[in-house]
């Protein structure tokens, strides 16, 4: 039985050390003062603390590590590759054969771009979308999240206060208006609202961006087929964001899973086994607007960044695909994800806790609502707190997960998912009694 161990005296002094010198303080896995850890490593499902908690670990880095932390291929490839070097800002080997690698996998991919985050990958995704369509505007989501940019950074899943459709909120200080001017907001999984605001707007339209699941929001049956219509019928650039879900839903990601195939795609996170990594894939239509032929005319999109093609992250990536493409692998990752599903639903319904586990087996999380999960409105009306609360029980129970959703990996074994299961009930019984 996990019995948390109270934080160490050198723990602590980490932590006030980490307040006085960051802004925020070091990252907290929950939103209590209480729960605030500092990582001493992590290895396979496992995550400890440097008080000595061992954790199962849900929160994957939130999501990279899809086959566990320090998998032993991706740390062999990564050690023997530090030795040439790790920044040549010029392609390697690696680089070249990762890119052709891609093509191969990701469905929409006629070429690739790498940079270092997701965060870049979708903000030079609807560059070249503005540059192609020779427009300003983008449309995105509501309750999508594409990174850390100034377009990105609207009307997220941080909106308390939502908009009337299609004005946007800016979710943090700091975005210029001008910005915000081009940002149009739509209703995810809501087709005919979409339509309108689309046509309403097509004339001004650079590209539409999606997280084909949003958050953890699964498509409705034919959502993204109508929205790949409705962009493809009036021209405008469909980009998907499969920063969590590129090789996570499958080794194509989304656009394999769901069957929809969008112009251009921002991944990230799961390729490289941890280390930092983005990618930007294509038509060749959109994709050559940063090509030379385009450049030379002064008519092309700049796509550069120092870390762009990084050996180290590229050898990562490589390793971890090859694992990922061994027969079998995304069958156990997702039966072993619906069996926690199925637990964590089991656990609501016999406490009678009205809750819905709503995702994908890779990722999910429980909502905790009486109602269907739609659209991020759907999720504004579930009890965040008690979601909170939970995932603090949880912690409890030694179990760590995302804020707002669990990541499974392939190290996860069953007796880690039965564990989980039993410290989920065990937590409701507690939430559930200290409510009363
Ligand atoms: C869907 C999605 N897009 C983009 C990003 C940004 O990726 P990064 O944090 O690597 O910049 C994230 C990160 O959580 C994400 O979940």
């Amino acid at each position: 039985m996990f019995e948390r161990k109270p934080r160490s005296e050198y723990e602590a002094a980490l932590l006030s050390k980490g307040k006085r010198t960051m802004p925020s303080g070091p990252r907290n896995p929950t939103r209590s003062p209480d729960y605030a850890m500092i990582v001493k490593r992590a290895h396979g499902s496992r995550i400890e603390d440097c008080s000595g908690n061992e954790y199962i670990d849900y929160l994957l880095g939130s999501g990279p590590m899809l086959l566990g932390h320090a998998h032993p291929a991706v740390v062999a490839a990564v050690r023997a590759a530090l030795d040439d070097g790790s920044a040549y800002l010029l392609a390697g080997e690696a680089c070249i054969e990762l890119a052709e690698k891609m093509v191969q996998a990701v469905p929409c991919a006629d070429k690739v771009y790498f940079q270092s985050t997701g965060t870049e990958a979708t903000f030079f995704a609807l560059r070249l979308a503005r540059a192609f369509r020779k427009r300003d505007k983008i449309l995105k989501f509501e309750g999508g999240y594409h990174g850390m940019h100034d377009y990105a950074l609207v009307s997220t899943q941080w909106t308390w206060t939502p908009a009337d459709f299609p004005a946007p909120v800016a979710n943090t200080a700091g975005i210029p208006r001008s910005v915000l001017e081009e940002v149009l907001v739509a209703p995810f999984n809501d087709i005919e609202t979409t339509a309108a605001i689309v046509e309403g707007h097509a004339d001004e339209l650079a590209a539409v961006i999606v997280e084909p699941m949003q958050r953890t929001i699964p498509p409705r049956p034919g959502f993204l087929q109508d929205l790949r219509e409705l962009t493809r019928r009036l021209e405008i650039p469909l980009i998907f964001d499969e920063v969590v879900t590129g090789f996570r839903l499958a080794y194509g990601g989304a656009q394999e899973y769901y069957g929809v195939v969008p112009d251009l795609c921002a991944l990230g996170k799961s390729i490289s086994g941890g280390h930092p990594i983005g990618v930007l894939c294509g038509r060749d239509e959109i994709m050559d607007c940063a090509g030379p032929a385009k450049l030379m005319r002064g008519e092309g999109v700049l796509l550069s960044g120092t870390y762009s093609g990084n050996p180290i992250s590229a050898v990562a990536a490589l390793a971890v695909m090859q694992e990922l493409a061994a027969p079998g692998v995304y069958e156990q990752l997702f039966a072993r994800g619906r069996r926690l599903m199925d637990g964590l639903a089991a656990v609501c319904a016999d406490l009678g806790v009205a809750a819905v586990v709503s995702g994908e087996p890779p990722a999910f999380d429980v909502w905790f609502t009486a109602g269907e999960l739609g659209d991020f409105r759907d999720m504004l009306r579930a009890d965040g707190k008690r979601q909170g609360r939970f995932a603090e029980l949880l912690m409890d129970r030694g179990v760590i997960k995302a804020h707002e959703k669990f990541f499974v990996s392939t190290a996860h074994s069953d007796q880690d998912i039965e564990t989980t299961i039993d410290a989920a009930r065990s937590a409701m019984q507690a939430l559930i009694e200290a409510e009363a």
